[in-house]
């Protein structure tokens, strides 16, 4: 057969030609050029590959260093998957400035056109675990880390403009419909309908989620949007609420017949797609823009502006151009760059600012709080994760595995001994808030609620009849497993956007019209199983 030969398949002869190009010629001949191994402690190792025993057949001496050395290095390295986002790419690259938007930020990001900031992106796939498939049906995460000398700012954005629930509370719970029912360790799609019917400000993004940007054709041809409300303030402490959005040159994506076939073939598509891109050298480029709401206007919107399930419209609220994103270097080791990459929604510098979005606020707490479970108390030392264009000077000590000193700085604030001080220059934004502090109910009591008037703008005039057709499939294919409550249930949401839309996945769902074949039915009569 034909044999791959893109830059992701040829990696390790790269290193080989790379660690002794003379030896690769004649393929990789022993000797000269190559390292020595060593244990861990740097001890040369002699021989890795046989047990050391006593006598010919065993048993093992427990002066086999070499052996514990290694196993128990390898008992302990896998760390937990991410418990949402597990399966994921990403790359180095960098942001630079193309228009000044110093009137409403002082971020120093961007203090001055052309301006250039190094970030780093990982890209991913929802729900599937670490061993899932890249192409499926699921949202996107799109989350970047922009190494400021202010410290870092992470941008924890999706490929959708909006989200599922809009208080996260909610967010634990349509993550478990989502997920393996945990009796039979299935995805089990009774499950995953009840939740969205039940919740019907989920709608928006559900028809989002099974239209066509459902399944992306690559990472480089999708948009990448923060979604909750954030607050830009500029030098003068003036501030406005904020939506970010990432946009391709041109947004595709995959048939759904292909991205199934892809998911069996080649369950790694968007992963090789990446590395080989940046290989090539086609690196992968977005314009960053902004849209802006001035309190004021955000006091008399018709909508919650912090209602995630909502976007801002770009009639009412245009796009401003920022800057440009480039990447183009791959990770050397995807462990430590792209598994142990931790993003969180707090980290901000001074100009970006949170909104009192519920949801933003709700993630604000729950990133860095998994983090710590997942990769251990000092994972913001890790190169990946360290603000290293600036010095991170503070009163926190100890923990485990800490390698550097301080100098023996004081470890207490205030203190008498020349100890690292408040930046009073830098005065946090003063917001007001006003209300009776209790839990507000979303669906009885405020006026916030309408789940319907932007789904409905999304069909009749985002969509056109073929693009509604594909919808109505996709969410068909789906549907069709499910109760008939929960159908009818999901169908009385989908008749509030549009009754012609309820009417289409009614008659879809009636006919049980399979648009890509179940085959299992079929394949276990075949096996007799
Ligand atoms: P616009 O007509 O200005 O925006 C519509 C936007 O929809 C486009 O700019 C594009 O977003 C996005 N879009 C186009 N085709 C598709 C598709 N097949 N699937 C998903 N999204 C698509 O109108 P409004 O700003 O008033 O928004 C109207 C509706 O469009 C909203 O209710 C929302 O459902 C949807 N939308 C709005 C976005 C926003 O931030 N305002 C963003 C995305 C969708 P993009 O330019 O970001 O690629
Ligand atoms: C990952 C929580 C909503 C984007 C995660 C993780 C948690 C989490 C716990 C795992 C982090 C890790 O292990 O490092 C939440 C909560 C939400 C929420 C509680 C709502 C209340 C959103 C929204 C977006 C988003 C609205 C996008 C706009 C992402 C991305 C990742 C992620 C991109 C993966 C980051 C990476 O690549 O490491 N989320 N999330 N999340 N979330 Fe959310």
């Amino acid at each position: 057969g034909r044999k791959r030969n893109d830059p992701a398949s040829k990696q390790l002869e790269n290193y080989a030609m790379n660690a002794a190009p003379s030896k690769v010629l004649d393929w990789m001949g022993l000797g000269q050029g190559q390292t020595i191994m060593t244990m861990s402690n740097g001890c040369p190792v002699a021989n890795r590959k046989d047990v050391k025993t006593a006598g010919r057949r065993g048993p093992l001496v427990v002066e086999d260093i070499v052996f514990f050395d290694e196993w128990q290095h390898f008992n302990r390295e896998k760390i937990p998957e991410r418990v949402v986002h597990a399966k994921g790419n990403g790359a180095h690259g960098f942001f630079v400035v193309t228009n000044d938007i110093t009137k409403y930020s002082r971020a120093a990001i961007f203090s001055e056109i052309g301006k250039e900031t190094p970030l780093f992106i990982r890209f991913s796939q929802v729900i599937p675990e670490k061993g899932g498939s890249d192409t499926v049906r699921d949202p996107r995460g799109f989350a970047i880390k922009f190494y400021t000398e202010e410290g870092n700012w992470d941008l924890v954005a999706n490929n959708t403009p909006i989200f599922f629930t809009r208080d996260p509370q909610m967010f634990i719970s349509f993550i478990h419909s989502q997920k393996r029912n945990p009796a039979t360790n299935l995805k089990d799609s009774n499950m995953q309908w009840d939740f969205l019917s039940l919740r019907p400000e989920s709608t928006h993004q559900v028809m989002y989620m099974f239209g066509d940007r459902g399944i992306p054709a690559s990472f480089r041809t999708m948009n990448g949007y923060g979604s909750n409300t954030f607050k830009l303030v500029n030098k003068d402490n003036q501030a406005v609420y904020c939506k970010f959005h990432i946009k391709c040159k041109e947004v595709r994506n995959l048939l759904p017949e292909d991205a199934q076939l892809l998911a069996g073939m080649e369950p790694d598509f968007y992963g090789r797609d990446l590395y080989n891109a940046i290989e090539d050298g086609i690196y992968p480029e977005w314009m960053m823009y902004i849209q802006v709401m001035t309190f004021e206007e955000a006091e008399n919107w018709k909508f919650d502006p912090f209602d995630v399930t909502k976007v801002w419209p770009h009639g009412e609220f245009p796009l401003i151009p920022v800057g440009k994103i480039v990447l183009n270097r791959n990770p050397k080791n995807y462990f430590a760059e792209v598994e142990q990459a931790a993003f969180a929604p707090s980290n901000i510098v001074p100009g970006i600012d949170f909104s009192p979005d519920k949801m933003l606020q709700g993630r604000i707490f729950a990133y860095k709080d998994t983090q710590l479970h997942r990769l251990g108390k000092n994972f913001m030392k890790l190169p990946i994760n360290c603000p290293y264009r600036t010095k991170v000077v503070n009163y926190q000590v100890d923990g485990e595995s800490v390698h550097e000193h301080n100098d023996g700085m004081p470890t207490y604030y205030p203190n008498s001994f020349m100890g690292p001080v408040e930046a009073s220059d830098l005065k946090e934004h003063v917001w007001p808030v006003i209300g009776d502090c209790k839990r507000y109910e979303d669906v009885t009591e405020e006026k916030d609620e309408d789940n319907f008037t932007q789904p409905g703008i999304f069909w009749n005039k985002v969509l056109d009849q073929a693009a509604r057709t594909r919808l109505v499939k996709n969410i068909v294919v789906s549907l069709k497993d499910c109760k008939e409550f929960i159908q009818d249930r999901a169908i009385e949401n989908f008749t509030k956007v549009d009754p012609e839309f309820g009417r289409m996945v009614r008659a879809g769902v009636d006919a049980e019209y399979n648009v890509i074949k179940d085959v299992a039915p079929e394949l276990s009569q075949k096996m007799k199983i």
